[in-house]
């Protein structure tokens, strides 16, 4: 009764094809659950590359998405693309106070971001002693264009939210994803990991060694692109053909016509650009986040 639990949050993920909104709780044994989840569809054109286009609707949608929800926590965390965000790892000098720290990360941020600093909402956090150079800090320094971040915060304020914490993605999955490498065999250490993350518009793909990011590169390209070769094998429109696409009723040739041709195809784009950019070693595990009917499919073409 008189445990202490962390104050609950909810997540919330705005994206190009729809809004999402995830609740977690513990067990009696400290497990991880999901307590509520639930999505929202967003029309073409409300988030474009990130930009909240209809501020509005968008608002509107995100408000739906928590009342069927039904969550009643109004705390929540979100996250900003890597695209709209300017991440660098720099190294300070070590037994600075907080003020001192802050004036030097601003200083240094003078450098690498492209706007003033008053058009931008930065934020630092040390990462621990400096490999590099004994005594010294590494800080990872984060900064955006201070519109990105209020117009998310303001989506989520306008859904009766309170914003607590503004992530990148990718900091977030590798967050999240960290959960099922610790299950991996040897807690995952020393394992290669590639993560997919599959979106409508935009693939993701991150390369992690323990803590270390590998490779991180963003593809344009997504369930968008299937939905537009389905379009084009069958002639429907393109509200039937994405309808169909995620109902699975599909003509008996789609998986080897169309749907098997694009997994191949991106995984060779995709499996090129990162051997070519970091010719480590090879991958050993894969976690692929995007829709069930592709994952199987996915699974297996990797190691070819
Ligand atoms: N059952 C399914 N089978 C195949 N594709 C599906 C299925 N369900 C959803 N999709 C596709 O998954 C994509 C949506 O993925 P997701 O919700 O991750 O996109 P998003 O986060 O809005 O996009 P982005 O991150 O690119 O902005 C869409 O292209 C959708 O058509
Ligand atoms: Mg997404």
């Amino acid at each position: 009764m008189f445990s202490r639990q962390p104050a609950p949050l909810l997540g919330l993920d705005i994206s190009s094809s729809s809004v999402k909104l995830v609740e977690l709780g513990r067990d009696k044994s400290g497990n991880l659950v999901l307590e509520r989840c639930a999505i929202e569809p967003l029309e073409r054109g409300w988030i474009t590359d990130g930009n909240v286009e209809k501020f509005d609707e968008v608002a509107e949608a995100v408000r739906r998405l928590v009342k069927k929800s039904g969550a009643k926590t109004k705390n929540v965390a979100m996250a900003l693309p890597p695209s709209a965000v300017i991440t660098k790892r720099i190294v300070l000098p070590g037994g600075l106070t907080d003020q001192e720290l802050e004036a030097q990360v601003e200083a240094e941020a003078n450098q690498y971001i492209p706007f003033p600093l008053d058009e931008v909402s930065l934020d630092f956090c040390v990462i621990g002693p400096s490999s590099s150079s004994i005594g010294d800090l590494d800080v990872l320094i984060a900064a955006s264009r201070r519109e990105k971040v209020q117009d998310i915060q303001g989506l989520a304020e306008a859904a009766g939210l309170k914003p607590v914490v503004v992530d990148v993605e990718s900091y977030a999955s590798r967050l999240a994803t960290s959960r099922l490498i610790e299950s991996l065999p040897n807690k995952g250490v020393g394992t290669i990991v590639a993560l997919f993350e599959v979106g409508a518009l935009t693939t993701s793909m991150q390369v992690i060694r323990d803590d270390e990011v590998l490779y991180d590169r963003d593809q344009a390209f997504g369930g968008a692109q299937l939905t537009q070769l389905i379009v084009r094998q069958y002639g429907f429109s393109p509200e039937e053909a994405e309808s169909k696409k995620r109902s699975g009723e599909l003509p008996d040739d789609y998986e080897s016509s169309v749907l098997r041709p694009f997994v191949e195809s991106w995984f060779r784009r995709s499996a090129v650009r990162c051997s070519s950019s970091s010719p480590a070693r090879p991958i050993t595990r894969s976690i692929t986040s995007c829709w069930r009917g592709a994952l199987r499919r996915c699974r297996g073409l990797l190691w070819r």
